[in-house]
């Protein structure tokens, strides 16, 4: 792989670029690391509904191992994991695969070895942010030794709310409407200790953390690949993001053997905060 910024370019190896950056030492109590990454086509697709199913996902056309190696770098670096109701209701219906774990796939299975090399537990805290409280819970989150808490809005259902509560999880309400708001959520999390924060999530939980100027850093792998289609999601969603949407580019590397021969670069991109 080619570090193209910063210059001069250099040969790197792609194994071990992501751990390098330390992201489990960046956070405190008081201001936790929230970092974030996403994958997508140079048209800027990160997910295609199937026409025959009715469900989207990840793009099979930009998956593919090296980018996938990092996210597990990425992943072994959180204190704690942000996950969301979506998320979990794919998983039960055998949608997606679990992602949720450190250590069971093969291009990560040296990162719990890693992780207790650095002192920290063998899986990461999972946080699942929902406004409806309508997931399931699924055995291989439970079965885990770690923490597990649920996220929502001061409007969500309160018998919801109770029941997860009454089972004996945590409920952090953060934000006053049925959805979690960025900027409470993360304040919760460092007050209950968790420095690293990596967010799991889809273009709404991305949205509000950027608004509320509570996103560290953001990580893109661009396949380069134009994918078309009429029914896709972008990483964005809601109104335009205006300032909060300015970002500044800190690493870029290429690697020009995947996904499938065409190449993909991965970006580092740290928020500016807006002026004043
Ligand atoms: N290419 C990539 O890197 C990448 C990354 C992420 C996602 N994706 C894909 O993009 C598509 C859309 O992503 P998505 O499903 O994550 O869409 P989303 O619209 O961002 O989130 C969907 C669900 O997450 C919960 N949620 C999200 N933000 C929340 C908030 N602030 N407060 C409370 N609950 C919140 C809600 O669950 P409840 O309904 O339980 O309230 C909601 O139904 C999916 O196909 C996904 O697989 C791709």
């Amino acid at each position: 792989m080619l570090r193209l910024f910063p210059g001069p370019p250099e040969e790197v190896a792609l194994a071990g670029l992501y751990l390098a950056d330390a992201v489990h030492t960046l956070g405190s109590s008081a201001a936790p690391f929230v970092y974030a990454s996403f994958v997508g086509s140079l048209d800027g697709r990160i997910a295609s509904r199937d026409p025959s199913t009715g469900f989207s996902r990840l793009p099979v056309e930009i998956i593919n191992e090296n980018d996938f190696r990092l996210f597990l770098e990425l992943q072994a670096q959180a204190d704690c994991l942000v996950t969301h109701g979506g998320y979990l209701r794919d998983l039960a219906a055998g949608r997606l695969d679990d992602v949720l774990q450190i250590g069971t796939h093969g291009v990560g299975r040296d990162l719990l070895r890693w992780r207790e090399e650095k002192g920290l537990p063998a899986q990461p805290a999972v946080v699942i942010a929902s406004a409806s409280l309508d997931f399931p819970m699924p055995e291989s989150v439970v079965r885990q030794a770690r923490r597990v808490l649920i996220a929502t809005g001061r409007q969500a259902p309160q018998d919801r709310v109770e029941a997860l509560r009454a089972q004996g999880y945590p409920v952090i309400v953060a934000g006053d409407g049925a959805s979690v708001e960025g900027a409470p959520l993360v304040r919760e999390l460092g007050g209950l200790g968790f420095r690293s924060v990596y967010l799991l999530t889809g273009p709404r939980m991305l949205s509000t953390m950027l608004r509320d100027g509570a996103l560290s850093r953001l990580y893109l792998t661009i396949a380069h690949r134009l994918m078309g289609g009429e029914d896709f999601h972008t990483m964005t969603a809601g109104p335009r993001l205006e300032g909060a949407g300015r970002l500044r580019l800190s690493s870029l590397h290429y690697d020009a053997t995947a996904p499938d021969g065409a190449g993909q670069w991965f970006a580092r991109f740290e928020p500016l905060r807006p002026a004043g």
